[in-house]
């Protein structure tokens, strides 16, 4: 096969491109970080412009690094920082408001008044989701009630919404205004079951239906690149929220197989078949993917808001590193946590608590803490997050896990992978092509055209790279996590 496969991978710290061949591996990669923007505390945004532009830089810059042209590229794959809600004018293309983040919690008191008497669970039997400030849905509200002149224009049809997913299609391909379903399920907006945007929970919500995307399966041709592009004529196919598509780069394509992705924040999906099924323990509903035609497939989801970038924090907020890679050898500098526990409730807790009450802690300080143990304490608090997460996913489905499959920007760190192993007690396994989330979009994106035969090709592209085994005895595993249960209910009744 002489040509290949690209991904955009618009994330929340970076925008990134990617060029796979037909075995799934890297054949070039450009990539490049943007502002975020914190306008108050607990707000973040991000410049929808500058997402688009760096998106089309990071495409120019991955082609001409092995100098390739739109030639060589037979489609494209979309895939996005979930949740995050972009409204601009449908005349123009130009945005209303930055992008408000799917981490920003101005929506809380918006979500509380949207539960009224039926609480956080209102919609979740619709939707697969608690009310909460995570999801696009409150985000466009908002917008509308706080930027002048919205709402007019909204009723009047002259105002587009999207995810970023949206945002980016629209812009490659100059007009096109379509989402897939595993964006859409991130909204609150789209009914679970029917794959359509719920006419009632809009006007709950007061959004007029007439500013939503056209709701499309994840693996279909929307378009093609605009012709000023650099991917000028390439067929746009694949479109999958971030997660979901690391979830099928991975190949957990059967019931039963699960990711764990560890970003930005960290976001663990079970793969539950072609039937939703609703979480008794904190998790999300949430579609995993659809292949065209084919039924939708459903994952049960534990989503973690604060785990690489607390790392970040640490870089630019106290500064105690410079890079984010000097997180490991800090940590490895000390022999353990030094008692020290660290909870970064930044945006309250996501799964499995949901407490948007909840700010960060660090507890259990003595003079004998050095910033060592902190960095310690901060890899962990990712571990034992993950672990709170894969509890209620057991609970949920009475599935024992074996083993773990893992992926993203912060597996390359030795020091959490093993900590990781040691908390679950099963071997946590790293596949040879970590860039998942990339290429589970290649991989829509591909089987749409046919570059792809069917799933076998991606199950037989995955391969184990590096395995970690338990080290940890029991009472240890035990005593640790019960001290982190103790440190997280101190995160509670912070913010009202
Ligand atoms: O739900 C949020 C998620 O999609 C963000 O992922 O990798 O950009 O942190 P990431």
């Amino acid at each position: 096969m002489n040509q290949y496969i690209a991904a955009i991978d618009q994330g929340t710290t970076s925008s990134r491109c990617m060029i796979f061949d037909h075995d799934g591996a890297v054949v070039s990669v450009a990539q490049k970080e943007h502002e975020q923007i914190f306008p108050r505390a607990g707000w973040v945004e991000h410049d929808p412009v500058a997402l688009w532009i760096n998106t089309r830089e990071v495409v120019a810059g991955a082609l001409a690094k092995v100098d390739l042209t739109r030639a060589d590229i037979a489609a494209v794959g979309i895939t996005n920082q979930r949740e995050t809600t972009v409204v601009w004018e449908r005349s123009t293309g130009k945005p209303i408001y930055n992008a408000i983040v799917w981490q920003d919690t101005r929506t809380d008191q918006l979500c509380v008044e949207l539960g009224g008497d039926e609480g956080p669970d209102k919609y979740r039997d619709k939707t697969g989701l608690p009310l909460s400030t995570y999801f696009a849905g409150p985000k466009i509200r908002w917008i509308l009630d706080n930027v002048d002149g919205a709402r007019a224009k909204a009723e009047a049809g002259e105002l587009c919404f999207g995810t970023v997913d949206t945002w980016i299609v629209w812009n490659l391909t100059d007009g096109v205004h379509v989402t897939d379903v595993t964006n859409a399920s991130r909204t609150m907006l789209m009914d679970l079951e029917t794959l359509q945007w719920d006419e009632s929970i809009c006007a709950d919500f007061g959004i007029p239906m007439s500013m939503l995307p056209e709701i499309r399966s994840s693996s279909e041709v929307y378009g093609t690149g605009r012709p000023r592009g650099n991917l000028a004529g390439v067929p746009v196919a694949g479109i999958l929220g971030d997660q979901q598509a690391a979830t099928f780069g991975q190949a957990c394509l059967s019931e039963g197989e699960a990711k764990n992705t560890y970003g930005t924040g960290n976001f663990m999906l079970l793969n539950t078949g072609t039937k939703p099924v609703h979480s008794k323990h904190g998790l999300l509903t949430t579609v995993c993917y659809k292949l065209g035609e084919a039924p939708a497939v459903y994952a049960l989801e534990g989503s973690v808001a604060v785990t690489g970038s607390l790392v970040q924090w640490l870089r630019d907020n106290l500064g105690i590193i410079q890079n984010a890679k000097d997180i490991e050898p800090l940590a490895a500098s000390v022999d353990d946590n030094g008692g020290a526990y660290f909870v970064p409730a930044f945006s309250g807790l996501f799964a499995p608590r949901w407490r948007p009450d909840a700010r960060g802690v660090i507890v259990g300080l003595t003079r004998f803490v050095n910033k060592g143990h902190l960095a310690r304490a901060a890899l962990e608090a990712t571990a034992y997050q993950t672990r709170e997460v894969i509890d209620a996913m057991r609970a949920d489905s009475g599935v024992e896990l074996s083993a773990l499959k893992v992926d993203g920007g912060m597996v390359v760190n030795e020091t959490l992978m093993q900590f990781q192993s040691d908390i679950l007690g099963v071997p946590v396994i790293r596949p040879v092509v970590n860039e998942t989330t990339a290429l589970g979009a290649a991989y829509a994106a591909g089987l749409a055209i046919g570059y792809w035969a069917d799933t076998e090709d991606i199950r037989n592209n995955w391969a184990v790279g590096q395995t970690w085994e338990p080290a940890m005895g029991e009472s240890e595993r035990s005593r640790l996590y019960a001290e982190w249960n103790k440190a997280v209910e101190r995160t509670y009744n912070w913010s009202e």
